[in-house]
């Protein structure tokens, strides 16, 4: 800026909008340089590696009053707020419940691949990983008896309540991750932590700060996960930092995490959940023989709904004859027709069902409004519209 100083304007929007570049490396470095201490976590049984580990005999104690309930998930709010953000309860599920969870999960992938459909998915290489998505539902209506024992688990409960509050949903993906896979590159996770850049910087400062407080991110091991076999790298303290969803895709970013992250082994059984907004990554699986399987829980928050249900499909159904001619003449403006798509149209592509409607490219599947936009664009016929939309709506449900 050549010492030009900014404007009152500039600096307010400055505040509410991050910028391409936004994010400091000197004060992200400040703000992940400290370590967690028992005395500040007391009822955990140790710190390793800056996360904050509790065994299951307290989580089990804690829930036999509302009164321990709350001391405690008071304790794992201060964790995933002002600590590192990364807490592990320590062999939290039976052994024989996973066992039997994972008989349905290997028939689900064996099918899967019988069906001819890839298994992976669009963060990993072609053979990389086996992935089951909405694992919740296919887990329940594959074997309803284990999934009764599997999410009884009060540890699974406890910190989806601690996060969320009431009324909270999960969902699950289960992720098999095979020998000799890469490691991601390092990354926050959904809402935000899903989108290509140029939608990110359309969110306000203050949604990047609400964001991790929607969904609450866990991991079930389902076997041994040495370090060599790739169990999930994390950065304690990086959620605290406010540019991060713009930043972390950055060199100097990526380098630092490299070098500083924590790898916790894990035993069976063992649950990890943190905040979404942790800088994290799926680890290198060296070994030869490890099928490293987790199922990964993500646990949204009841709230992120809208009060009303909307037909949407019957609404532009009505609409769309009456865009096509104002933007064939130029009668209303692109951002006036965009405003309209805008109230009429879905703009988000979750939730969906991700082994119908798979990103083409992307993290995200193509929304309503993208589709009616393209369609505006190109001057697609109304029933050809229609039908593309139906057609959406059925990959998005399908079940
Ligand atoms: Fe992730």
């Amino acid at each position: 800026m050549n010492g030009t100083p900014l404007t009152q304007q500039q600096l307010l929007t400055q505040q509410h909008y991050l910028s391409k570049d936004a994010g400091d490396f000197a004060a992200f470095v400040e703000s992940v340089s400290h370590n967690a201490t028992l005395t500040d976590y007391p009822q955990a049984s140790n710190i390793e590696q800056n996360a904050v580990v509790y065994s299951r005999s307290t989580v089990t104690r804690a829930c036999s009053t509302p009164e321990e309930k709350k001391t405690l998930m008071a304790e794992w709010i201060k964790v995933w707020t002002d600590g590192p953000g990364v807490l592990m309860i320590t062999q939290a599920m039976d052994h024989q419940v996973i066992d039997r969870a994972n008989e349905t999960f290997e028939r689900i992938i064996n099918q899967q691949k019988a069906d001819g459909g890839g298994s992976g998915d669009h963060f990993a290489k072609a053979g990389a990983n086996d992935r089951i998505w909405n694992a919740l539902e296919k887990h329940g209506k594959g074997d309803p008896e284990n999934f009764t024992h599997y999410y009884a688990n009060e540890a699974i409960a406890l910190a989806s309540e601690a996060w969320l509050g009431a009324g909270y949903q999960i969902t699950a993906q289960v992720n098999r991750v095979n020998p000799g896979s890469a490691a991601q590159s390092a990354h926050r996770d959904y809402h935000l932590g899903f989108m290509a850049e140029d939608q990110i910087l359309k969110y306000p400062m203050h949604v990047h700060q609400l964001s991790p407080a929607l969904t609450l991110q866990g991991a079930i091991a389902h076997c041994d996960m040495p370090l060599a076999s790739g169990p999930t790298l994390y950065l304690p303290y990086s959620q605290h930092f406010s540019e991060g969803y713009v930043a972390f895709t950055r060199d100097e970013f990526q380098q630092y995490f490299n070098k500083h992250r924590s790898q916790l082994e894990l035993k069976k059984g063992d649950m990890v959940f943190f905040n979404p907004a942790l800088m994290h990554a799926a680890g290198e699986n060296k070994t030869a023989d490890i099928y490293r399987l987790a199922n990964l829980l993500q646990v949204s928050s009841a709230f992120g709904r809208a009060m009303e249900s909307i037909d949407h499909l019957g609404l532009i159904d009505a609409i769309y004859p009456t865009l096509v001619k104002p933007n064939t003449a130029g009668t209303l403006t692109k951002d006036q027709i965009v405003n309209v798509i805008s109230a009429c149209a879905d703009g988000y592509p979750f939730p969906t069902n991700l082994d119908t409607d798979l990103p083409a490219g992307g993290m995200a599947p193509k929304t309503q409004q993208q589709y009616l936009l393209e369609a505006l664009d190109d001057n697609t016929n109304h029933e050809i519209l229609l039908e593309r939309l139906q057609s959406l709506t059925r990959k998005q449900s399908l079940t």
